[in-house]
């Protein structure tokens, strides 16, 4: 039997020891805004995006998209782990994530990706990862490297450093 291209969407919600990741509900919106008008969370992702221009268009549930999780705290939404193929960079599957700053240091990041990359190998065993980061956003450097993720590449984009890094699940 063939592999499949992606994993079945929307998976049952996953629950992790402190976390669940699920698909966006109307109740996260007032948390994507924050989250996309963040300074600090748009360091070294471009900037953030006015908040009035996020209140005025986001729709009244935000987006939900195959491999987009949100990720929630004791109720409420604390970030987004997306994991996918993506058409851009010839169908290879790639982590992103962001997380609000009340939840940064707490290893919340570091708990729901290794759960989604966990639902993703379960359908792609064989699948590799890629995750790409500035050089400079220490916090995501480390975060790469407690997921197994290794340097593949290193490139100037957007004006800064890019790096590029390759996660091979275990045999
Ligand atoms: C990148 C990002 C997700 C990292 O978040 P983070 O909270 O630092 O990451 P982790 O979940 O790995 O948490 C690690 C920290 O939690 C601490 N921690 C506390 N309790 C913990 C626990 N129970 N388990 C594990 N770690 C714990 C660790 O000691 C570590 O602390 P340190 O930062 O002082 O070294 C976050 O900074 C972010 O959302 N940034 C903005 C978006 C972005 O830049 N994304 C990258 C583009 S893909």
């Amino acid at each position: 039997m063939s592999e499949p291209s992606s994993p079945a969407w929307p998976p049952a919600p996953i629950r992790t020891e402190r976390l669940v990741l699920r698909e966006s509900e109307a109740r996260d919106r007032p948390a994507c805004v924050e989250l996309f008008s963040s300074p600090e969370v748009n360091t070294y992702l471009g900037g953030p995006r006015p908040r009035d221009e996020c209140e005025r268009t986001l729709p009244p549930t935000p987006e939900r998209r195959p491999g987009l999780f949100v990720v929630e705290c004791d109720g409420t939404m604390i970030g987004t782990v997306e994991l996918r193929r993506r058409e851009i960079r010839a169908g290879e599957s790639a982590i992103g994530y962001l997380f609000l700053p009340a939840a940064w240091g707490r290893g919340y990041a570091a708990e729901a990706c290794t759960a989604a990359l966990g639902w993703y190998a379960a359908a792609l065993p064989a699948e590799p990862v890629a995750l790409y980061t500035q050089s400079a956003n220490t916090r995501s450097m480390r975060l790469a490297a407690k997921l197994g993720f290794t340097e593949a590449e290193r490139f100037h984009k957007w004006g800064a450093e890019q790096w590029k890094g390759v996660r091979t699940p275990p045999a």
